[in-house]
């Protein structure tokens, strides 16, 4: 009976495991968790035959929120003295990949795996591609996942590109750029890999667009804009770094944020004020609300317990908004990689292809 493996921070397994255990239930099926705390693993076992299978070809991993990476299969006793022979048999017994990722959790004990991962690597890879149970040509086919819980039990499973994270563990390799002024950069560049497809980027994400940045200090989320040409509207009493405002695309407003009104509308507003997550919710329902913004993303700070069920209300809270004014729109968050206590929460107006820019009374 084959099960799904689900990744999330350290941490968060009670909540990635509520929210399986709610969309199972949503589309029928029978399923439960095993969660260990902050092994940053979650098991979700349903017990029907091919019932896992089907379930997560159902859900839409976009619409998953705490679970950073997902696989289907089995887990696997391998002995020390040959751990290759016992995976190459299981791979037998699933689809044929186009690739494989070496994987462990996202934990200091899956950090000490990397030796034993990297001296696997090669033989391993050379083995599947030998025995043509990965075919590093056919992109279109699954990709194999092998997770090392430890060094004698390994996770055999498959996702599907179209429906899983791009990345090995569902963790982004990005960089911080050498000019930005602040780590918080990459939360932002994370967002938009993982809500804004790559071919929409040049049309979503075009130079000369307008952008409100509030609580923009130092100006992390703001390099991101600026560094692809747009033009910048920084809300904070802080300080943003001069070489953003050298860049001539940034106006800084030292103003309040919950209280700042455009005089225009704006392509994007971003926000990553730190308050509680009902006042960012309330801010992102009034901007998409009153369409002030074409799209947005606001982070909202987890510090409480509850934190699946305080999502999903903030989450409701906007498309309520979004409801009573009668837009058409997509809301949905995801705990980013580069998320600590917190949740990146996205919101597209649909109707954009008529959207202009717009003085506001
Ligand atoms: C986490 S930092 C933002 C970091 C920024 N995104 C970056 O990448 O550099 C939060 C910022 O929100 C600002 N802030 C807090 N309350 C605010 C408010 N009511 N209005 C505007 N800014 C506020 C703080 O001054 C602080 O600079």
């Amino acid at each position: 009976m084959q099960e799904l493996l689900l990744h999330c921070r350290p941490g968060f397994e009670g909540e990635a495991a509520a929210e399986m255990q709610e969309l199972s239930a949503i589309k029928g099926f029978a399923g439960y968790a095993v969660t260990k705390e902050g092994s940053a693993l979650v098991r979700f076992v349903c017990p029907g035959e091919g019932d896992a299978e089907r379930l997560m070809h159902k859900l839409d991993f976009r619409q998953l929120i705490f679970v950073r990476q997902w696989a289907l299969g089995n887990w696997l006793e391998v002995p020390v003295e040959d751990r290759i022979a016992p995976i190459i048999t299981a791979c037998s017994k699933g689809p044929i990949a186009s690739c494989m990722w070496l994987e462990t959790a996202d934990t200091n004990d899956g950090k000490a795996m990397a030796a034993l991962t990297k001296k696997l690597s090669k033989p391993l890879e050379s083995a599947l591609t030998k025995t043509r149970f990965v075919r590093p040509t056919k992109t279109e086919m699954p990709r194999l996942h092998l997770c090392f819980e430890s060094g004698t039990r390994v996770f055999v499973g498959w996702s599907w590109a179209h429906n899983a994270a791009p990345w090995p563990m569902g963790i982004p390799r990005l960089k911080v750029p050498r000019d930005a002024p602040s780590r918080s950069t990459l939360k932002l560049e994370e967002a938009w890999h993982h809500f804004i497809p790559r071919d929409d980027w040049d049309a979503r994400l075009a130079p000369g667009m307008t952008a409100v940045d509030l609580g923009a200090a130092p100006g992390g989320w703001t390099w991101q804009m600026v560094n692809r040409h747009m033009k910048v509207i920084a809300i904070d009493n802080g300080p943003m770094a001069q070489s953003l405002m050298d860049s001539g695309q940034v106006e800084h407003i030292q103003a309040d944020g919950y209280l700042y009104k455009p005089n225009k509308t704006v392509h994007w507003m971003v926000c990553d004020i730190v308050d509680k997550p009902a006042r960012s919710s309330s801010l992102l329902a009034r901007w998409v609300g009153r369409g002030w913004c074409r799209e947005a993303i606001v982070n909202f700070k987890l510090p409480m317990k509850r934190r699946y069920q305080e999502v999903i209300q903030c989450m409701e809270h906007v498309q309520d908004a979004l409801d009573e004014a009668g837009i058409k729109a997509t809301v949905s968050c995801k705990q980013l990689y580069s998320d600590r206590e917190e949740v990146t929460c996205h919101v597209r107006i649909l109707h954009a292809g008529s959207f202009k820019i717009q003085t506001l009374s």
